[in-house]
């Protein structure tokens, strides 16, 4: 659904030790990227698009390569496949070869299109190669706005998630919002779904505009997902700013992750990450709410919310056997938080505001999780 915006794009300026940048969401932006672009690129240097391979035929990178036309003679592009395996050292390596290839050197620039995965992978081959090059995040999912900030980019191993990285900011983070027009429905909800948790955990109002507007959110009005998107960057870009490299107060972002992590973990595939953390965020408010610390009404609101938007809320029973509670502890344990046989938690308190809960009893987790 396309509705009247106006031109210029919202702007929210980031503050990062490794140097600060813009994030620009609107309508219309990768056609006119040069016109966005020119304050990061060097004219004379090359330029890298690292792409999700189903946007192709989408139509976006064509639209990107245009709109950097007018100032950048010297623009690739590269495909990746679509999906969380090109999270992978050997993605990386093609992306590097790739660069060579190109004849890319320090002064190049990358530009990742695409989701989180895009961002990641093509994020963590530019902040490597050649000792780290600029790169730029141009997001295509509403989820990739978490990913767009805090500077983290990663690839997986067999044995976990996002166990090898670094911590390198874009030089900017370009939002066209058209491109979620063609995102499913589900990948839309998945997106939701962390914007709900920056309005749980730090912005009472950011939660009460979803609430207003959810029906329209879910149904991809573009003015309200750039609102939404701006509201939602600045939550995650506040708590960020605080702790870029994760020592305390970072940690709130991780509600509903302990559990949602899990989850992924062991159901590989069935959730999209989103999904995985509106689960996550259910059961984790259960905990507090059995711990007596949570605002009764909280727990009511964000289950009506997110079930507005189209996400799960509970595990279904057959994932929810003694034995499968028994494997989900077994990777909450796992989880790089966890310490000693009491597990430990992001808990809400009331809209807005949550704490950390070190020394949460395991028993209690399984007695929430089987409810
Ligand atoms: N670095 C960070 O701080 C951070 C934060 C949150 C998440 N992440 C990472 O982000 C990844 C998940 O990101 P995601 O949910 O964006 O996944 P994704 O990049 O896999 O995209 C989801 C799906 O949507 C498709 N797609 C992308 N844009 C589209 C569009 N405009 N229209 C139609 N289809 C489109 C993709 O091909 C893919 O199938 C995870 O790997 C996660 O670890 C990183
Ligand atoms: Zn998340």
């Amino acid at each position: 659904m396309q509705s009247h915006l106006e031109q210029e794009p919202k702007q929210l300026h980031i503050q990062a030790q490794q140097g600060d940048y813009d994030v620009l969401i609107g309508v219309h932006l990768l056609e006119n990227a040069h016109r966005f672009l020119a304050p990061v690129l060097d004219p004379t240097a090359s330029v890298m698009i690292v792409y999700d391979e189903a946007l192709a035929k989408l139509g976006y990178v064509d639209r990107m390569v245009k709109g950097l036309a007018p100032m950048q003679s010297n623009v690739y592009t590269t495909a990746v496949q679509s999906g969380e395996a090109s999270k992978s050292l050997a993605c990386a390596e093609e992306l590097y070869r790739a660069f060579i290839a190109a004849g890319l050197d320090r002064r190049s620039t990358i530009i990742a299109l695409g989701g989180g995965v895009i961002g990641d992978v093509a994020g963590f081959a530019a902040a490597t190669f050649m000792r780290g090059i600029p790169f730029v995040q141009v997001p295509t999912t509403l989820l990739a706005h978490d990913a767009s900030i805090g500077g983290k980019v990663a690839v997986n191993l067999p044995e976990g998630k996002n166990l090898v990285g670094a911590f390198h900011a874009p030089r900017l983070v370009l939002y066209d919002v058209s491109t979620l027009e063609s995102l499913p429905l589900y990948e839309r909800a998945s997106g939701l779904a962390e914007a709900i948790k920056h309005g749980v955990i730090y912005d009472k109002e950011l939660f009460v505009f979803i609430e207003e507007h959810i029906d329209h959110i879910v149904a991809g009005d573009t003015e309200l997902l750039t609102t939404l998107l701006y509201r939602s960057c600045k939550v995650k870009a506040a708590i960020v700013s605080l702790d870029e490299r994760e020592a305390g107060i970072r940690a709130i972002l991780n509600f509903g992750h302990t559990i949602g992590h899990a989850i992924e973990a062991v159901q590989y595939g069935v959730y999209t990450h989103g999904a995985a953390v509106a689960i996550g965020m259910v059961y984790e408010t259960q905990i507090a709410r059995a711990l007596g610390m949570v605002e009764e009404e909280l727990a009511d609101r964000l289950l009506i919310l997110l079930e507005k938007a189209q996400l799960p809320t509970k595990l279904p029973a057959v994932q929810r056997t003694e034995e499968a509670i028994s494997t989900l502890l077994e990777h909450m344990r796992r989880d790089k938080k966890a310490r000693s046989r009491s597990l430990s938690f992001i808990l809400p308190q009331h809209l807005g505001s949550v704490i950390l809960n070190e020394s949460v009893d395991e028993d209690l987790v399984k007695r929430v999780l089987a409810d």
